[in-house]
């Protein structure tokens, strides 16, 4: 009863973390049903001495030491009831587990609630940045009490990225905040990547770009205002050759993208909240359309589209760039806005700067952008939208042109831009003081007698309109 962590889940994820607490000095023991994934991680961290694992959840239990920090890295869903189940019988009051994977927010309420019932702590902690990021640093998003959360951090400051030497993680706020800032992470993903795809697509066909060139397009990017986890590797599968046949890798992979789950619930729960994320909705219906393969190529028969002009590479590439820069702070204004909501509408507490602070290195979307974002929120916690920022209206206000230029542009050739398009739509929308949506009252009005308010005076009002 020594170890001084518990990982239960000994998958890429899971094997990887526990090998990163190791390396900080930690011991941990490892507990999978799986002999050979037990087995491949003692001969693995056995020469550290730091690590152990078994099959057996008893033996595993009683391995750690009090209070007991046991993380779960297992797929989301009904196999976290089922680890639960297995490791109840063998803990004590004030234990800890800490869900680490994407599971939905309500799951994390329900089972926080189960287990405070036994004495038990629950926490749902995000764990952003892949097999790599598991392994030499992942951001990390807990949400939990706050008290036990104390017993944690040393262990998660200690494993996460670091930004500046500042740690990805920070304790979140009660309940299921951490898994919801997580799911809201995921959904920006899912933006960012749509968006650096789409302009990928511009950018061959308008300018006639070629991989090579797209390559170093992008990692000039990545030098630059652009600099972030998505945009750089990019820049590498572009540069990337096919193994098995000539050319480029990423010109032979099929264009359907599959999706577990994480950016449409964003969109969902964002609708639930009456907060608009239209970059991060149409970014899901992408992969929706893209999934529709066999009839998007039936169709293409059917129609004429029209053929791109030639733009000239330079004037190009520059207001991509431009407009990717746009794009992307739409998107985070987006999800940082859902987020101001939902801890309003939960009870989270979230303080957003935090959150864009240990977002800053370890995660998908991590950003240069993230600093400013860091800074913005520090100033201002009450903040509802990035775009109120007085530091974000110099960004904004100089790279809009060029979105509308290229959406103009992708409109008249037949290039689906819905990313940038949506993002300026958005945009166009959120900072206008009037929009038409008066009509619509009237027609709610006139059909339905669903009465409407005036502008000049006070009250509620019905016409009688024929
Ligand atoms: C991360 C990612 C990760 C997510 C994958 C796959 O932060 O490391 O968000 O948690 O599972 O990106 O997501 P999709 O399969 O839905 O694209």
């Amino acid at each position: 009863d020594t170890y001084d962590f518990g990982l239960v889940g000994l998958g890429v994820m899971g094997r990887n973390f526990i090998l990163n607490v190791a390396d900080n000095g930690f011991t941990a023991f490892g507990n999978d049903l799986d002999k050979e994934k037990v087995n491949s991680l003692i001969e693995e961290g056995g020469d550290t001495n730091r690590i152990n694992a078994s099959t057996d959840a008893s033996t595993f239990v009683n391995s750690l030491s009090a209070p007991r920090k046991i993380m779960l890295l297992v797929p989301a869903g009904k196999i976290v009831d089922a680890v639960i189940e297995g490791l109840l019988p063998h803990l004590d009051e004030g234990d800890i587990i800490i869900d680490g994977g994407n599971s939905f927010f309500t799951d994390t309420d329900r089972r926080e609630a189960y287990l405070k019932e036994k004495g038990i702590n629950f926490f749902g902690a995000g764990v952003s940045g892949g097999a790599k990021g598991a392994r030499k640093g992942p951001s990390i998003m807990p949400g939990g009490s706050r008290g036990a959360y104390q017993h944690v951090k040393p262990i998660f400051e200690a494993v996460s990225a670091k930004y500046k030497g500042e740690p990805c993680v920070a304790y979140l706020g009660p309940k299921s905040a951490g898994n919801y800032v997580k799911m809201v992470h995921n959904g920006i993903e899912y933006g960012l990547m749509q968006l650096t795809s789409e302009i990928y697509d511009l950018m061959k066909k308008a300018g006639g770009l070629t991989n090579e060139e797209l390559h170093e397009t992008y990692a000039s990017w990545n030098a630059g205002r652009l600099q972030s986890f998505l945009v750089e590797i990019t820049s590498d599968i572009l540069a990337q050759k096919d193994d098995l046949g000539d050319g480029h890798l990423v010109d032979k992979i099929l264009d359907k993208a599959k999706q577990k789950g994480t950016g449409k619930w964003t969109s969902q729960n964002a609708m639930d909240l009456g907060i608009p994320v239209p970059t991060i909705d149409i970014a899901v219906s992408m992969r929706e359309i893209s999934a529709l393969k066999t009839e998007r190529t039936q169709a293409d028969e059917l129609y004429d589209r029209p053929t791109p002009e030639a733009i000239v590479k330079d004037s190009l590439v520059n207001k991509a760039e431009q407009a990717l820069y746009f794009s992307f702070i739409i998107t985070y204004a987006q999800g940082m806005h859902q987020l101001a909501d939902a801890s309003k509408e939960y009870g989270y507490e979230l303080q957003l700067g935090e959150i864009a602070k240990i977002w800053r290195a370890g995660c998908i979307i991590r950003a240069a952008l993230l600093a400013d974002i860091t800074e913005a929120f520090n100033g201002d916690n009450s903040l509802q939208n990035l775009l109120l920022s007085p530091s974000f209206v110099k960004k904004v206000q100089e790279t809009v042109d060029s979105a509308r230029e290229l959406v103009a542009y992708g409109a008249t050739s037949g290039i689906p831009l819905p990313g940038l398009s949506n993002a300026l739509t958005y945009f166009d929308a959120y900072t206008n003081s009037r929009l038409p949506l008066n009509l619509i009252q009237a027609q709610r009005d006139y059909f339905g007698s669903h009465t409407y308010e005036r502008l000049d005076r006070e009250g509620v009002f019905h016409t009688d309109w024929e």
